[in-house]
């Protein structure tokens, strides 16, 4: 398979305070692949090296076959790279239109006619086009999450970065979410899906990564990655009462 994504041996992290800590794993083109990991173990800011909002002191990103690292979080965004935020940020006075397509006309390159087409194909394939004239605002927490996404995807990825669209939603919700992902791994989007939900993790990643203090402390088959004791213990909390 083909790497959509690889992280080789970064260091990065907020003026002297470095976070991620040699930090490297793979990701195929295609794949649903999973972050879980303690509150503070960095993931937010594995997406946020990713982006270019923050550049490594040490180590090599590859974004479909170009090295990145040194490259503005502008053009990364022009190269396919689109995120959802973990507190959604929609302009509440706008529409879902026009929330989706600023972000097509931001982060797409190509002519507004064609922004128009790709903010309305979001629109559908997040589940919203018929609630397209309603604002930003009014919209339950589910559908704030649809239209994080719906966002994101307005910007043309080819690597999706989800973090933590499922959080506070209730399991119906979530369920929906994870039906959401499954179609858009099915349209041939790569995925990176950040989330605390272990079951939902499970059921939806083709493959795992558990971080910890800026490491990645297992990676593999998400069943697997539960499972290890390493997980268990930095991140379940599981002890041998239980
Ligand atoms: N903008 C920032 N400036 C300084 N420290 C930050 C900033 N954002 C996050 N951190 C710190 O980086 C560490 C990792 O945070 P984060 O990546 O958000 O973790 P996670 O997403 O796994 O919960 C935490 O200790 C957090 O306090
Ligand atoms: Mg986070």
């Amino acid at each position: 398979m083909e790497e959509i994504l690889e992280f080789m041996n970064v260091n990065a992290g907020y003026g002297r305070v470095q976070i991620l800590d040699d930090l490297s794993f793979s990701v195929e083109k295609g794949q649903v692949y999973g972050v879980i990991g303690p509150n503070g173990s960095g993931k937010t800011t594995m997406f946020n090296a990713l982006l270019g909002l923050i550049k490594p002191s040490a180590g090599k990103i590859i974004f479909d076959g170009v090295d990145i690292t040194r490259m503005s979080s502008n053009v990364r965004c022009k190269m396919g790279l689109g995120r959802t935020f973990q507190i959604p940020r929609p302009f509440e006075n706008m529409s879902l239109y026009e929330n989706v397509l600023v972000a097509a006309v931001h982060g797409g390159s190509h002519s507004e006619r064609f922004a128009k087409d790709v903010a309305l194909s979001s629109l559908k394939q997040t589940g919203l086009y018929d609630k397209r004239e309603i604002r930003a605002g009014e919209l339950t927490l589910l559908d704030r999450k649809r239209l994080e996404i719906a966002r994101a995807l307005g910007t043309e990825p080819k690597l999706l970065l989800l973090d933590e669209v499922a959080a506070g939603l209730t399991e119906a919700e979530v369920k929906e979410i994870m039906e959401l992902v499954a179609n858009l791994k099915a349209a041939g989007y790569s995925i990176i899906w950040i989330e605390h939900i272990i079951e939902t993790m499970v059921g939806s990643t083709d493959y795992l990564m558990c971080m910890a203090q800026g490491k990645s402390v297992a990676q593999g088959e998400p069943r697997e990655v539960i499972g290890s004791a390493e997980v268990q213990r930095l991140y379940l909390g599981v002890d041998d009462d239980e």
